[in-house]
This record gives structure tokens, C-alpha cells and sequence, in this order.
């Protein structure tokens, strides 16, 4: 493993090695306190944060690294100096790069320009520490996540897209449902796909909220992800049926509700179920720093 930059890119065994080293680290951290010794990661962020970028400073902290975060909250790289500039300066003072852009080519340039490590905090494809840490606050409640049968729920975006290859990786069962016009990106889907069928997994996709029925965990996100200027008053209507409430959870069966956050209560999901028992949600946001830090060692332990 070079880079972080999506699931996508990982085998089945680098994804459950990944998962058995968060589990370690999270199991005792004082192990790996040195792990990141004299190494410098610099964070690089086009847009807002606040578990992405605290988990990172604290989870580097606590590998006995040094991070530096450079605030480009403003706007995109690459308006005052190019993202290949950026990148290889960057590389002759840092160990790593962690970027979160708008879009996924930013990251990729920074990979393919910069000599570290590049680590993909978000872009507008995938959000793959996110995914690291939902399935690693899964496996924490499931014995066997190839058995897992997880839903996802609203608007086909990043997360959902990193949560495909996840779940096809590990041979799971994943349903996506969204209003039409919303689904994930065509070209990720049937990747998505064919990774889940060499895995003996399934990526199931549909407009019909009944589908919900049958499912371990119920995942929803944001209607309108950053960097999106829809009006929420344009789509509420064709969103809310596709709300996580009491009454979803309960036609789906599901024992767990996840959201990656921020969340907008009221809207894609219910305070009752965000609150309620069997909601992950600070699961996975703990394990943010867990999943990261299994990426940091093992690129560059
Ligand atoms: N889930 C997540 O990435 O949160 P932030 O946008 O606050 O980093
Ligand atoms: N889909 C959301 C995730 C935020 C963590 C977004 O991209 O804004």
C-alpha cells in the first residue's frame, strides 16, 4: 500500500488486515505510542471539518507523530501555486499527506506529483477513512461481515460510494436506496459490483423504500453533501420518504443506525433514532481515529 485514496484500490486482505490493526490499536495504543516517531503529516483541507480533522492531529499525536495542518478552507488548491508545486514541496518536508478537496483529481495529482504517501480525507468520490471506521464499528457488534446485510439510505455520494467497496470487498450484502436522479455514480456502481461478485457479495440498488426490510444496519447521510448547492426546500420532498425514523427502522428490522455526521436532524434522520439504542454514530466517530491510525502505520510505521 502506497496511498489511501479509496477502498477501491485495496485487496480483501489488505481491507481486513487494515480492520485487525485498528482493532489492535484500539486495544492498546500504548503498543504503538512511538510508532510514528520523528515523522511530520501534514493535513491539507478545502473544506470543512471537524471529526476528520481532529482525529487525525490527536490519532498522530498519540503514534508519537507530528501533524501540521495547512487551512485552504477558503477555497480550492492550486489557485495560488499548482497542486503539483504543492505536492512536491509538501514531500521535501513531510512524511504524508492527508487531503480533503473538492475533487477526487486534486487527490490524485497530489499521489501522483508528491514522493508520500497521500491519505484521501474526503473528496467528492470517496470519504474511505469513514468507510475504515464504519466497518470497523461493525465488525465490532458482528462476528462474520460477510454475513453483514447493511442499507443504505438517501442520496448516493461519497460515502455511500466508499461503503460499495467495502461491502464488496468483504462479500456483503449492500442495498442502496435513493429517490431517482440520486443514486451513486453509474461507473463506481458497477465496479462496485463486480468486486462484490468475485467476493460472493451483492450491491443491490432501487428507488423503493420497502427494500429496507431484512437488514442488520441502516446507514444514511446528508441530502446535500459539501460543495453542493442545491437548496434543501428543492429536494426535501422527494427526499422525505427516505428518512431514517422510528417506523423505517422498524420495517427494516435493522438492530443499527449509522451516520458518518455531521447530521442534520429533523431532516435525513429522526432525533429519536440518532439518540436511540442501537445508533453507532459515536462508535464510528471514535473509531475515526482507530481506522486512520491503522492507515498511518501501516504506511508509514
Ligand atoms: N464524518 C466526517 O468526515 O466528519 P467531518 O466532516 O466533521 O470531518
Ligand atoms: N457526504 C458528506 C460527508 C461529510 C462527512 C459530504 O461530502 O459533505
Amino acid at each position: 500500500m502506497k496511498h489511501f485514496l479509496s477502498i477501491k484500490e485495496l485487496t480483501q486482505q489488505q481491507l481486513l488486515d487494515l480492520l485487525a490493526l485498528a482493532r489492535k490499536i484500539k486495544a492498546k495504543p500504548q503498543e504503538y505510542s512511538q510508532a510514528l516517531k520523528g515523522k511530520s503529516v501534514v493535513m491539507l483541507f478545502e473544506k470543512p471539518s471537524l471529526r476528520t480533522r481532529v482525529s487525525f492531529d490527536i490519532g498522530i499525536n498519540k503514534l508519537g507523530g507530528h501533524c501540521l495542518y495547512l487551512d485552504q478552507q477558503n477555497g480550492a488548491l492550486g489557485k495560488r501555486e499548482s497542486v503539483q508545486d504543492f505536492a512536491t514541496n509538501l514531500s521535501c518536508w513531510a512524511d504524508a499527506i492527508v487531503a480533503r478537496t473538492f475533487s477526487h483529481g486534486t487527490i490524485e495529482q497530489l499521489a501522483k506529483y508528491g514522493s508520500v504517501p497521500v491519505i484521501n480525507a474526503l473528496s467528492d468520490l470517496y470519504h474511505p477513512c469513514q468507510a475504515l471506521a464504519d466497518f470497523l464499528s461493525l465488525a465490532e457488534q458482528l462476528d462474520d461481515l460477510s454475513k453483514l446485510k447493511l442499507v443504505y439510505i438517501g442520496d448516493g455520494n461519497n460515502v455511500s460510494q466508499s461503503l460499495m467497496y467495502g461491502a464488496a470487498l468483504l462479500g456483503a450484502r449492500m442495498t442502496v436506496i435513493c429517490p431517482a436522479g440520486h443514486f451513486p455514480d453509474g461507473f463506481e456502481v458497477t465496479e462496485a459490483q463486480r468486486i462484490a461478485k468475485q467476493h460472493g457479495g451483492e450491491i443491490v440498488l432501487t428507488t423503493d423504500v420497502n427494500a429496507v426490510q431484512g437488514h442488520d444496519a441502516i446507514y444514511t447521510d446528508t441530502w446535500i453533501s459539501m460543495g453542493d448547492n442545491t437548496a434543501l426546500t428543492d429536494i426535501r420532498a422527494k427526499f422525505a420518504p427516505y428518512q431514517v425514523n422510528r417506523e423505517l427502522m422498524n420495517q427494516a428490522g435493522a438492530q443499527y443506525f449509522m451516520h458518518c455526521l455531521p447530521a442534520h436532524r429533523g431532516v435525513e434522520v429522526t432525533d429519536e433514532v440518532m439518540d436511540g439504542e442501537g445508533s453507532l454514530i459515536l462508535d464510528q466517530a471514535e473509531n475515526r481515529m482507530h481506522a486512520q491510525n491503522a492507515v498511518l502505520v501501516t504506511l508509514l510505521g
